[in-house]
């Protein structure tokens, strides 16, 4: 029995509901040989701002019990790279191509989303909001509501392609936040981001880290990634969502679709098996036919409880 495994995310529709993580697949090229991008649903781009960034200084990565720390500090290639040397061979592929905007003021996301207006082959924009606002004297955008909402109605107006926030989980109130970013206009919700966290040397009596804290992310964060989905699809059951956090296995995903996402990005597990998105893929559509299941579709938001 074959399984019919296309999904959409709201207008956006994917041949099937595996995504890469934004920063763990570089722009959708660099792994290409191991897992081509385009029998993946989508991939989402490593972060882009206008201009590019280094990041931070190393030590940005270290793993820990069931996943790893980074605080990479947002390095990438610049917009306009990304536009002139990625896009056109993603493009020619046929990948679905979500680029993943950040900045440290709304004119900084707009600028990113305008220079790809101006391309073909760009299916989506996420926000990433978990970076500080500098006039907002470095506040997280993901962290406010307000601030939320008029980031994502600023980003709203420079594009009619489909608009993805990406919450954090460190915010204060997630509803709130998921709420003010469909206030905002966005067409669908991302979640999660990684958590905060930090690692300690007892030796050097140090953080391991040089920039001290990073975020969690891999099968660590899992739980928390199933609980979060799951309140916000209860809480805001038209807006689709995109899942993410410790994802490895076809069985993972299907976890993830029930709590009431219509697609999923994998992160961390690529940094251990480069193939992991197509393997993960593989397990789901077993999975789906070892279950009866005739559509993928048939598991968003399949959850049996609260009855
Ligand atoms: C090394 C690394 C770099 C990341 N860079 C970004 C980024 O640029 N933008 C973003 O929105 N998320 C970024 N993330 C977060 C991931 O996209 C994802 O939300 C998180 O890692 C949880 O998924 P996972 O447990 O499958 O890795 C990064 C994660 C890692 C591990």
């Amino acid at each position: 029995m074959t399984t019919d495994m296309s999904t959409r995310v709201g207008a956006l529709s994917l041949a099937n509901p595996i995504l890469t993580a934004s920063g763990t697949f570089g722009y959708g090229l660099d792994l290409a040989d191991l897992c081509p991008p385009e029998r993946l649903g989508g991939i989402v781009t490593k972060g882009l701002s206008p201009q590019p960034r280094r990041g931070n200084t190393p030590p940005r990565i270290v793993e820990t019990a069931a996943g790893m720390i980074n605080a990479i500090g947002l390095q990438n290639i610049g917009v306009e790279a990304f536009c002139r040397d990625v896009l056109p061979e993603l493009d020619a592929r046929g990948v679905t191509v979500v680029v993943n905007v950040f900045g440290e003021s709304p004119a900084a996301y707009r600028e990113v989303m305008a220079r790809c207006e101006r391309e073909r082959g760009v299916a989506a924009y996420e926000l990433n909001v978990s970076c500080p606002n500098v006039s907002a004297g470095g506040m997280e955008f993901g962290h406010d509501p307000a601030l939320l909402a008029s980031l994502t109605a600023a980003c709203r107006a420079e594009t009619a392609k489909p608009l993805w926030v990406k919450l954090s989980p460190n915010a204060p109130d997630l509803i709130g936040t998921g709420k003010a970013a469909v206030d905002g206009g966005a067409d669908a919700l991302t979640l999660i981001n990684t958590l905060r966290a930090m690692a300690i040397d007892a030796v050097q009596r140090r953080p391991v880290l040089q920039r001290g804290f990073g975020g969690l992310s891999g099968p660590a964060i899992k739980p928390i990634a199933l609980r979060m989905v799951w309140e916000v699809h209860w809480a805001l059951p038209s807006t689709p969502l995109v899942g993410i956090g410790g994802i490895e296995t076809g069985r993972d995903v299907a976890e993830f679709l029930l709590a009431g996402a219509s697609a999923v990005q994998v992160g961390t597990a690529v940094f251990r098996d480069p193939a992991a998105p197509l393997r993960i893929l593989g397990e789901l559509e077993r999975f789906c036919a070892g279950e009866g299941i005739t559509a993928v579709g048939e598991l968003i938001g399949g959850l049996q409880w609260p009855c």
